[in-house]
């Protein structure tokens, strides 16, 4: 019987080379199953795994069930059956809790150059294993089981359950669309990933889903799916709470976070700054009682248009420079001013909105008022400018 693997503890990073190979064999695959109370399907999953693996990667593969102290002592049952299966290996955590984290401190064990991950309950087909494979062989970074692709399918799911899951992939398409958007089954726990890929990057990830902070944080260029059917669990129960869709908006709002271009958005904000001094001077000397005087929006639609002009000139040259000079065509300009300039209208029409809301409503100073609605603004400028104007205007 093998015995149990000591959880690693502090950053969860995966390492460039392995720490060790066992018995020297180059190890091709290391597959994780995160376990939470599966005592009763662990001997047929490594059965069926096995059987399949045997076959396609004789001796250059293992197991690693990282089982989080389940009451009814997974780990312990995993340990027995590693007597049969030296390639299994079996880690109890006691002090850490969590799919993904579990999933992370596998693969920092594992030996393999491709890391996988797979649920233990059986819901997951082995016999995808060897498409799997396949993909990483022919150069994929990331090849991922689908349930949306050609052959793929849920078995019963009710209603709500589809509607719950495709939700929650809506949610992360508008959140993450570079992200979530990369793969039709952002939900899956059933995938492979190549070492190099999530090496020496720290992962952070909070919750279920595993393949959001592979596909957020990690090199990932090439991806593949494979479609399979998500089967009907015979034994056990899902451990799905509402928990874990709150955990899996916060994942979302942290990748989002983390992936703002940070000096690009500081530079965007720098550049607004000078806007708002040229937004606020000439709303002063347009509408302000002591100068001309004229009706607050008449005033605040010039002041606005003059510092979006301003705006563009510096975001141009500065904040998005790099992505400018690869389009520097006067034609291929023109027409990001013009795309810059109906963003910002749109943007100027919630500042309109937000500067009447809060002046009106909460009976703001009309100058705290109007700080307000254009920092919220400006971060709809900046990510909408980022992806339409200076993106896609080739
Ligand atoms: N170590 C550990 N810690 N394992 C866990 C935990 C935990 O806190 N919670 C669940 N697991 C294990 C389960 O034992 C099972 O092997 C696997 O993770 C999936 O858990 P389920 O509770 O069965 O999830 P599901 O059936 O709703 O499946 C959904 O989530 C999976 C994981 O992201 C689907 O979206 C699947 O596609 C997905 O693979
Ligand atoms: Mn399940």
């Amino acid at each position: 019987m093998n015995p149990l693997i000591s959880p690693p503890n502090g950053p969860l990073v995966v390492s460039t080379v392995p720490s060790y190979k066992a018995d020297g064999i180059p190890l091709q695959l290391s597959l994780i199953f995160p376990t939470y109370q599966e005592s009763q399907n662990i001997k047929e999953l490594i059965d069926q795994v096995c059987s399949v693996l045997d076959k396609v990667l004789p001796g250059a593969y293992e197991l690693i069930i990282v089982d989080d102290n389940s009451p009814d002592q997974t780990w312990l049952v995993a340990q027995q059956l590693s007597q049969y299966y030296p390639q299994l290996q079996v880690m109890r955590r006691v002090d850490e809790r969590g799919l993904a984290t579990a999933v992370i401190r596998g693969w920092q064990v594992g030996q393999g150059q491709v890391l996988g991950v797979m649920d233990a309950d059986l819901q997951h087909p082995p016999e995808v294993l060897e498409g799997l494979l396949q993909a990483c062989i022919t150069g994929a970074d990331l090849a991922v089981a689908s349930r949306h692709v050609e052959g793929g399918g849920v078995s019963r799911w009710s209603l709500a359950r589809r509607i719950t899951s495709r939700g929650a992939q809506l949610i992360g398409l508008v959140l993450l669309p570079e992200v979530v958007g990369r793969v039709s089954d952002p939900m899956s726990g059933y995938f492979f990933v190549q070492r190099k890929a999530i090496a020496d990057i720290k992962l952070n990830p909070l919750g279920y889903k595993i393949l959001l902070e592979v596909l957020g944080r990690g090199m990932v260029e090439r991806v593949q799916e494979v479609g399979y059917v998500f089967q009907e669990r015979q034994q056990g129960t899902s451990k799905v709470t509402p928990r874990q869709y709150w955990e899996y908006l916060g994942h979302l709002l942290q990748l989002r976070l983390d992936r703002l271009p940070v000096r690009r958005f500081l530079t965007f904000g720098l550049v607004g700054l000078s806007g708002v001094v040229i937004d606020n001077f000439f709303l002063y000397l347009l509408s302000d009682p002591h100068t001309l005087g004229w009706g607050l929006t008449r005033s605040k639609i010039i002041a606005a248009e003059l510092a979006i002009i301003n705006n563009f000139w510096w975001n141009d040259r500065w904040t998005f420079g790099d992505l400018a000079a690869e389009q520097n065509k006067a034609t291929q300009r023109g027409l990001r001013f013009l795309k810059f300039n109906a963003v910002c209208a749109i943007g100027l029409g919630f500042n309109v909105l937000l500067l009447n809301f809060f002046f009106n409503t909460f009976h703001l100073n009309r100058y705290l008022a109007n700080l307000l609605a254009i920092a919220i603004v400006t971060v709809w400028n900046f990510w909408i400018n980022l992806k339409l104007s200076w993106r896609s205007s080739g």
